[in-house]
């Protein structure tokens, strides 16, 4: 820009002019005010540029730096505030941390409004009462399956209930009829005269000792069925907690069913229950009392 030497070709035959024209533009640049004889900004347009820069960095955020700032006071109140409400929540709903705080309490006295902790499970133990329970138990689990008059669905190859030999013939006893219900039956089943080959659901993980009882109860006495007619209820919960401690560590959750095969080693007159509570027979002879 600023060189005075023959910047552009002069056209032929006009020199002189270009000449003139060159040295009058030189000269109009060293009188522009904006330019300084070398050809860069003035000095005076200096504290106006870095005023300009200082401007810029104003409006620019604060660098970030490294090291620790204070927490905002606004962070901290709100969480002190949820802190202080998760302790009151947690100390007025913890049920004091009991471990027994879960467990499912007993469906039918939470509904009638009774108190639902450490009431110990009823124990029904007459005909009446046991069949009562049995009912609403019976048309509540086993109805869809087995139909509310018993006779099952042989279509959809579910057995019959009504005059079962399992319930109430030459296959029924009371130890069978627990593991049945408790652990679920799977693999062929004969009932009156037809094979089955299904599964039965378990129940031993959903319904109570004396609630098995009492659907037992019942289905060995509706219908065509009177197993335990003029007897005491050879099912109560006692027997089916026998039940249950003998089979040990069995799972109750549909993982051990047991098998018609299975059920016929235990002998008919096999009992769970102690020898002492079962109303008949059984050998007095045997243990005397030592002293
Ligand atoms: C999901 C359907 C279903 C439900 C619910 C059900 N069962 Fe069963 N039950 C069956 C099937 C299927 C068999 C046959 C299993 C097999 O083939 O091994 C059976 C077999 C039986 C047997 C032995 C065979 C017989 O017919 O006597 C008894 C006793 C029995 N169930 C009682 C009950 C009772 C009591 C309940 C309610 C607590 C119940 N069942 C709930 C489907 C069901």
């Amino acid at each position: 820009m600023s060189t005075p030497t023959n910047p552009t070709p002069a056209p032929e035959g006009a020199g002189t002019d270009s000449v003139i024209d060159l040295h009058r533009q030189h000269m109009a640049q060293l009188n522009d005010a904006s330019m300084t004889a070398d050809g860069t900004p003035p000095e005076d347009e200096e504290p106006d540029t870095i005023q300009r820069l200082l401007d810029v960095l104003a409006r620019e955020n604060a660098e970030p730096r490294d090291g620790f700032e204070p927490v905002p006071f606004w962070v901290a109140c709100v969480f002190g505030t949820l802190l202080a409400w998760g302790g009151y929540y947690i100390g007025t709903n913890s049920a004091d941390f009991r471990r027994d705080v879960f467990d499912r309490t007993d469906l039918s006295s939470a509904s009638s409004g009774a108190a639902v902790a450490n009431v110990p499970d009823p124990d029904p133990q007459t005909l009446e009462e046991l069949m009562k329970i049995g009912a609403q138990k019976f048309s509540a689990v086993c109805a869809s399956c087995h139909q509310p008059n018993g006779q099952g669905k042989p279509a959809e190859n579910i057995p019959p209930l009504d005059g079962s030999e399992w319930l109430v013939g030459d296959q029924a006893s009371a130890a069978r009829q627990c593991r049945i219900v408790l652990y679920g039956l799977s693999g062929p089943v004969t009932v009156k005269g037809r094979t089955y080959n299904a599964v039965m659901p378990n129940q031993g993980n959903i319904m109570k000792d004396y609630e098995i009882a009492a659907v037992l109860t019942y289905v060995r006495n509706s219908w065509s069925n009177a197993a335990d007619k003029g007897k005491p209820p050879a099912i109560t919960a006692a027997t089916v907690r026998a039940a249950r401690a003998k089979e040990g560590s069995r799972k109750t959750n549909g993982s051990q069913p047991v098998s018609m095969p299975e059920l016929q080693k235990l002998p008919l007159e096999y009992s769970d229950v102690a020898p002492a509570t079962p109303p008949e027979k059984k050998d007095e002879k045997k243990d005397p009392p030592k002293q």
